[in-house]
C-alpha cells in the first residue's frame, strides 16, 4: 500500500492537532502536512511530542494565501484535504464578522480551488482523492429546551445565528456546490461541542475550570438554559478519519455525543469537581 499524504489545515488549533496526534498514532505508513496561521489559536507546543517524526511537516501558512497553498499542494501532492483552518469563537465573530468571511468562507473556497486544480484529471473525474470540511452543528441553531430529546439531523436546515456559524454554513455550501457542480469528492462533517486536551482557554470548559480554580467569576449567557451536545475531542477525531476512510462521497455527517446539557449544567458539574480537587 502506498504512503497516502493528508493535507490538513489548522492542525496547531484545537481539534486539528488531537487529529494529527491521533492519525500519526494509529497509522504508521501516512503523511501529514500541517498548515496553519499560526493565529492567536494555534500552538505548535500541542505537537511538541512529534518533535523528529518525519511524517509531519508544518507549515506556517494562510489558507487565503493562493500562491503559497499551490505550491504545497504541487510539492507534497496530498491524497485528502481535512479543512479544520478556522477562526472559531463566536464572540470573536461577533466583534469581527470580516475575519471570519474571509478565512472561513474564502479561505475555504481558496482550498477548494487549490485541490480541484491540483486533482482535476483528463476525465474530469478527480481519482481517489477527497476534501473534507470539517464544519459544527452550530449551522443548524440551537436545540430546544422545550423538546429535550430532539436531535439535529444532516437535513435539520440551516439556521445560523451568529456570524461564526453563518460563515461556517456558507462555507458548507461552497463545499457542497462544488459536489454538485464539478463532480468534486467531498463530505462534510458537523460535530457538537468538542472538550478535551489543547483546547484554548476562552472556550466554555477551559473558561469555567480556570475561573473556578482562580476563584473568579463565571460569565454564564443569560439563564445558562442554552442547550449543547458535548463531545470528547477524540471521538471527533474518530469520526473524522472513518469519514475520510469510509464515507459516501458528497454526504453530510452529523457527529455527536447525546450529551446534550444546559450550558448551567456543565458549569454545576465543574464547580462541584473544581471543589472536590482542592478538597
Ligand atoms: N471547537 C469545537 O467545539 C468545534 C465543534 C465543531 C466544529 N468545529 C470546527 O472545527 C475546526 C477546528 O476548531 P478548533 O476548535 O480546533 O479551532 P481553534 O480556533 O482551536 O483552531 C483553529 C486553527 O486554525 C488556524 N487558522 C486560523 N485561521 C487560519 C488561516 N487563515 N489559515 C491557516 N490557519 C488558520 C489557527 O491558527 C488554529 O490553529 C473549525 O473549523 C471549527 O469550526 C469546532
Amino acid at each position: 500500500m502506498s504512503t497516502k499524504t493528508y493535507l490538513v489545515t489548522g492542525g496547531a488549533g484545537f481539534i486539528g492537532s488531537n487529529f494529527v496526534l491521533y492519525m500519526l498514532d494509529k497509522y504508521d505508513d501516512i503523511r501529514i502536512v500541517n498548515v496553519d496561521k499560526l493565529t492567536y489559536a494555534g500552538n505548535l507546543e500541542n505537537l511538541a511530542s512529534l518533535e523528529g517524526d518525519e511524517r509531519h511537516i508544518f507549515s506556517q501558512t494562510d489558507i487565503c494565501d493562493k500562491p503559497a497553498i499551490a505550491v504545497l499542494f504541487e510539492r507534497y501532492q496530498p491524497d485528502y484535504v481535512v479543512n479544520f483552518a478556522a477562526e472559531s469563537h463566536v464572540d470573536r465573530s461577533i466583534k469581527e464578522p470580516e475575519v471570519f468571511a474571509n478565512t472561513n468562507v474564502m479561505g475555504t473556497v481558496t482550498m477548494l480551488n487549490a485541490a480541484k486544480a491540483a486533482w482535476e484529471q483528463a476525465d474530469g473525474t478527480y481519482g481517489d482523492h477527497k476534501f473534507l470540511q470539517v464544519s459544527t452543528d452550530e449551522v443548524y441553531g440551537s436545540l430546544s429546551i422545550d423538546e429535550p430529546d430532539t436531535f439535529f439531523r444532516e437535513t435539520t436546515p440551516l439556521s445560523p445565528h451568529s456570524p461564526y456559524s453563518a460563515s461556517k454554513a456558507s462555507a458548507d455550501m461552497f463545499v457542497k456546490a462544488y459536489g454538485d457542480t464539478y463532480g468534486f469528492p467531498i463530505n462534510i462533517t458537523r460535530c457538537s461541542n468538542n472538550y478535551g486536551p489543547f483546547q484554548f482557554p476562552e472556550k466554555l470548559i477551559p473558561l469555567m475550570i480556570n475561573n473556578a480554580l482562580d476563584h473568579k467569576a463565571l460569565p454564564v449567557y443569560g439563564d445558562g438554559a442554552n442547550i449543547r451536545d458535548w463531545l470528547y475531542v477524540a471521538d471527533h477525531c474518530k469520526a473524522i478519519d472513518m469519514v475520510i476512510n469510509g464515507g459516501r462521497l458528497g454526504e453530510v455527517y452529523n457527529v455527536g455525543g447525546h450529551n446534550e446539557r444546559p450550558n448551567i449544567f456543565i458549569v454545576k458539574a465543574i464547580i462541584a469537581e473544581c471543589a472536590k480537587a482542592v478538597g
